[in-house]
């Protein structure tokens, strides 16, 4: 049985390098189930890195990342379809800064085809829970727009809603507001404030700073690296017990 105390996401000392370059040094990191953690750090720290390994997007040099109960090793991401990767891909979904949804699909239908194709879902059972997922992120009424017919927040919105759709237990999110007018960008973090209440487990790289102080659990500030501290919004971001923490949050808040 999960609790809320048992991660959802361990990384036990993972180390990706780009030819000479190390990204990740021996990271160790973990999310617990319900937990809402914002990853931030500067540009080219490593936090897409981190998260496209966690769903096995890229391959890493060292260490391990266990979801739920399924470990992926680091020759194991090379194996893009194979069992564990595909059954971790099931537990946490994805959403992007650049939404990436098929264009030639409405709402309802990008909502809809990851079930039918992957969880064999029945095209009248996938489209109702798609109609009930669009309707959770406040899109009912755009179900059969295409995405060139909907705004960037509708659109992420629909991301989301497809992401869901596959029931997973946690979402990684890599700057899914940055794309964003500022006044779109509060329907889609008042949709994920939604989601961590409903208790979804979420992990999100995020430049917005007053969101993670109000909706995160945890923050970590990725740099040179490696993890450089963590620990309640509060802590982090008001009193900040590492340099390069203060240096990165005066450079993004000014
Ligand atoms: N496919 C790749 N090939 C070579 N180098 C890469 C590749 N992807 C990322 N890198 C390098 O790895 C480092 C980390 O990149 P990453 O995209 O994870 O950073 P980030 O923290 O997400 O930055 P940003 O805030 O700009 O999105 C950067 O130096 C980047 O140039
Ligand atoms: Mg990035």
């Amino acid at each position: 049985m999960s609790t809320t105390s048992t991660p959802l996401i361990s990384v036990v000392g993972l180390c990706k390098r780009y030819g000479p370059r190390v990204v990740l040094d021996n990271v160790h990191f973990a999310v617990k189930r319900s937990e809402t953690v914002a990853l931030i750090g500067p540009s080219g720290s490593g936090k897409s890195t981190l998260l496209r390994s966690l769903n096995a997007l890229n391959q890493w040099d060292a260490g391990e990342i266990r979801v739920g109960p399924y470990t992926l090793q680091a020759d194991m991401a090379a194996q893009r379809n194979g069992a564990a990767v595909r059954q971790v891909r099931r537990l946490l979904g994805m959403v992007f800064q650049d939404f990436q949804l098929f264009p030639h699909f409405t709402a309802l239908d990008n909502v809809a085809e990851g079930p039918r194709q992957v969880l064999n879902l029945s095209r009248d059972e996938a489209r109702t829970r798609g109609r009930e997922l669009l309707d959770r992120v406040g899109l009912a009424a755009h179900a059969d727009n295409f995405p060139h017919q909907l705004s960037g927040g509708q659109k992420q919105r629909v991301a989301i809603a497809r992401a869901l759709a596959m029931q997973p237990h946690g979402l990684l999110c890599d700057e899914i507001t940055s794309a964003l007018d500022p006044e779109l960008k509060y329907e889609v973090l008042d949709v994920l404030a939604d989601l961590k209440r409903d208790g979804m487990t979420l992990l999100l790289v995020t430049h917005e700073i007053g969101f993670a102080r109000k909706a995160a659990d945890r923050v970590v500030m990725l740099a040179d690296g490696g993890i450089i501290e963590e620990g309640p919004p509060e802590q982090v971001l008001d009193a900040p017990r590492s340099e390069r923490t203060r240096q990165f949050l005066s450079r993004v808040l000014a």
